[in-house]
């Protein structure tokens, strides 16, 4: 860990680069050699003219260039060595600045400290994609970051306050032994119970996140059905049609993840509609190789920047009011999102022109 960043493969680099000048430079020195040695004679000149009198040859022999060529090719040899080392260095030196860089962003990452990003925008190459692809990367870690914390922050808020109430109820009555002891029960009761619907939702949350469930295939449009059947007393009673058309749509999952997706979409539709005289559509069909689910309803008209923010954990709409039996906790679409993520399907959320919501559920298709 303490070894300098790029040391060794800066070295190795060097001993490569001037290794190929060395040999390059030998190669070019043999060639040479060989190429003139073609057209010498092998013997001494001096030899042949005593032989055969009346020959001349001038010129050097073999010996005489390989005693003049010799030293100098050495020298050029170790020349090409120090220059290459010393060039070598400085070359693999500028080569692998930029993964010292990257390299101090790591560690800073790896330290926690996920704000730092490399920015490496005065190049146009490998590392620029790996630096890219790195900050991308620190991107989407420190708003998953963000969002566990703001998670678990909202978590602990929701939970505390029933239990903080249940604390002011009980004051109250140890204050006041006369008074309704069936009216503290009562509220007790409902208290209660809105912290266990929250600490299921959350253990939902956060199963259906994970993806690992045994397999079925699941008909949505019979998930739909009774779904519907389910919460047609809650539709009645607010005097909203709730209709179920279309076709079998076969996907592969858990069947009861799947209807408590559906469910919550269809309470929602009827709980978020008109106060009065609303309707809502539940649709499935096939598209293709997806199964589709649609539940569409009337409604106040909602601001389209808010609909992309409401699968978040704890969002609720702006126009809730807070009290009466449907106070959500606001992590009905959370967990829809997390079921259809971890069934490998897309959702989408979009506000109605005439007001209300219409929502789209696209899932593998299973034949
Ligand atoms: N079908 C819909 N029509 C209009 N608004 C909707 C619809 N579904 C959701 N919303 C808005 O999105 C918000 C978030 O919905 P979500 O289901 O996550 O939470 P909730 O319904 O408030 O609480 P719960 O956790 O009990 O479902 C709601 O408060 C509501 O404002
Ligand atoms: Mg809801």
């Amino acid at each position: 860990m303490n070894r300098r960043p790029g040391r060794s493969a800066r070295l190795k680099l060097t001993l490569s680069y001037a290794g190929f000048l060395f040999v390059a430079g030998t190669l070019l020195l043999v060639v040479m050699w060989v190429f003139v040695l073609r057209w010498l004679p092998t013997n001494d000149p001096r030899l042949i003219q005593k032989t055969y009198g009346a020959v001349i040859i001038v010129g050097p022999s073999r010996s005489d260039l390989l005693r003049g060529f010799a030293p100098a090719a050495a020298v050029a040899l170790v020349f090409l060595l120090v220059f290459g080392l010393l060039g070598g260095w400085v070359l693999a030196g500028r080569m692998l600045s930029p993964l010292t860089r990257i390299t101090d962003a790591v560690r800073t990452a790896g330290s926690g400290s996920l704000s730092h990003r490399i920015r490496m925008k005065d190049r146009q190459d490998e590392f620029r994609e790996l630096s890219d692809a790195f900050d991308s990367m620190l991107d989407r870690l420190e708003s998953k970051v963000a969002e566990e914390q703001r998670f678990a922050a909202n978590a602990s808020h929701e939970l505390r306050t029933p239990l903080a109430i249940s604390r002011t109820l009980l004051d109250v009555a140890r204050k006041d032994p006369t008074g309704d002891r069936d009216e503290l029960i009562e509220r007790l009761d409902a208290v209660n119970t809105r912290a266990i619907d929250l600490t299921e939702a959350l253990l939902l949350l956060s199963r259906s996140d994970r993806g690992n469930f045994p397999r079925e295939s699941v008909d949505l449009s019979l998930v739909a059905e009774e779904a519907a059947e389910t919460l047609l007393p809650l539709a009645e009673q607010r005097r909203i049609t709730l209709d179920v058309t279309g076709e079998a749509a076969r996907t592969s999952g858990s069947g009861e993840l799947l209807l408590r997706m559906v469910t919550n979409l269809v309470q929602n539709a009827v709980v978020h509609n008109l106060p009065e005289g609303g309707t809502v559509t539940v649709h499935t069909g096939r598209d293709g190789d997806t199964s589709v689910l649609r539940v569409e309803n009337t409604g106040s008209r909602l601001p389209p920047e808010l609909v992309s923010t409401l699968t978040e954990p704890f969002q609720r709409g702006t126009e809730r009011v807070h009290t009466g039996e449907h106070a959500g906790v606001g992590l009905g679409l959370a967990i829809v999102a997390g079921v259809v993520r971890a069934h490998g399907g897309t959702l989408d959320l979009a506000a109605r022109p005439a007001g209300g919501l219409l929502v789209t559920v696209r899932l593998p298709a299973m034949l």
